[in-house]
């Protein structure tokens, strides 16, 4: 990225400070930037070795070094920060420029969100897999035609018009991973700014979280899916508690449909949650 700080406007300055903020950069340690990947310096002590990437570990954040020292961290170029989209739209537009996520690099294309962005219900899901890589939209596969079927059990549907009825659905990474692979950690937390605000802009009443995945990001608990299901847990997304229900992914379901049982005890206290409220 070749453009200087003092090249930037205050508000271009404003949304690279946000976007380091998101990115989890949230405090300043020295006054002056210290680049940790630079080449070991010929003074260096003997027989001690720097692990010296000539990259940043985050493809499309630069951190390149140069004679003068390392140069600021800016986001790359036409990204847009996760905080300033005001709509579902303005975020599916911020992904399609965000090329900091590795996932991007090997996937078909962006599957953000389906659903009625009305609904009362969030469902997040782990990550796309094949189908959902090629459509461009999550749970089309088999595992989306298994959760289909357990939502219209319950009386509710992706389909539907009616908020009361309805559901929006996404999920922690908006990239297939190269074969299936469980998103690591760092893919989920690049993510997870464009979740949070999805969260914030459709304004769930009750958000399920589908495996557990997407229930260790918003829950910050760390236990097994078989621990964390069915029990009503709480998202704090900006200040706003949201009641959230762990519950088994539908793909774990297809392979041991013996356990569908539970998932049928956590959709039932899911329609109880909804009439109640
Ligand atoms: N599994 C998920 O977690 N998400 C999808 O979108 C599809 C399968």
């Amino acid at each position: 990225m070749e453009t200087a700080q003092n090249d930037m406007t205050p508000h271009e300055a404003a949304a690279a400070l946000r976007w380091l903020a998101e990115m989890g950069a949230d405090e300043i340690i020295g006054e002056a930037p210290l680049n940790r990947l630079a080449s070991p310096s010929p003074a260096a002590p003997a027989g001690r070795k720097l692990a010296a990437p000539a990259t940043s570990p985050l493809p499309g954040i630069g951190t390149a070094a140069t004679p003068g020292g390392a140069r600021p961290l800016l986001p790359p170029a036409g990204l847009v920060p996760a905080a300033s989209c005001q709509t579902l739209a303005d975020i599916e537009a911020a992904l399609e420029s965000f090329d900091a996520c590795p996932l991007k690099k090997t996937a078909t294309r962006l599957c953000y969100a389906d659903g009625n962005p009305a609904a009362r219900v969030m469902l997040v899901g782990e990550a796309p897999g094949r189908d959902e890589d090629i459509a461009g939209k999550p749970f089309v596969g088999k595992s989306g035609q298994l959760l289909d079927r357990m939502l219209a059990a319950v009386g509710l549907s992706r389909q539907s018009e009616d908020r009361e009825s309805a559901v929006f659905i996404s999920n922690t990474v908006f990239w297939r991973p190269p074969g299936n692979r469980t998103p690591t950690e760092a893919e989920t937390q690049m993510c997870l700014p464009f979740l949070l605000r999805t969260i914030e802009i459709q304004k769930p009443d009750v958000i399920v979280c589908l495996g557990a995945t997407p229930a260790h990001r918003l829950t910050g608990r760390g236990d097994g899916i078989l621990k964390l299901r069915g029990t009503w847990m709480t998202a704090n997304v900006s200040g706003r508690n949201i009641p959230l229900l762990p519950t088994l992914h539908p793909a774990y379901l297809l392979r041991q449909p013996n356990q569908k049982r539970l998932a049928w005890r956590d959709l039932l206290s899911l329609r109880q949650m909804l009439d109640a409220h």
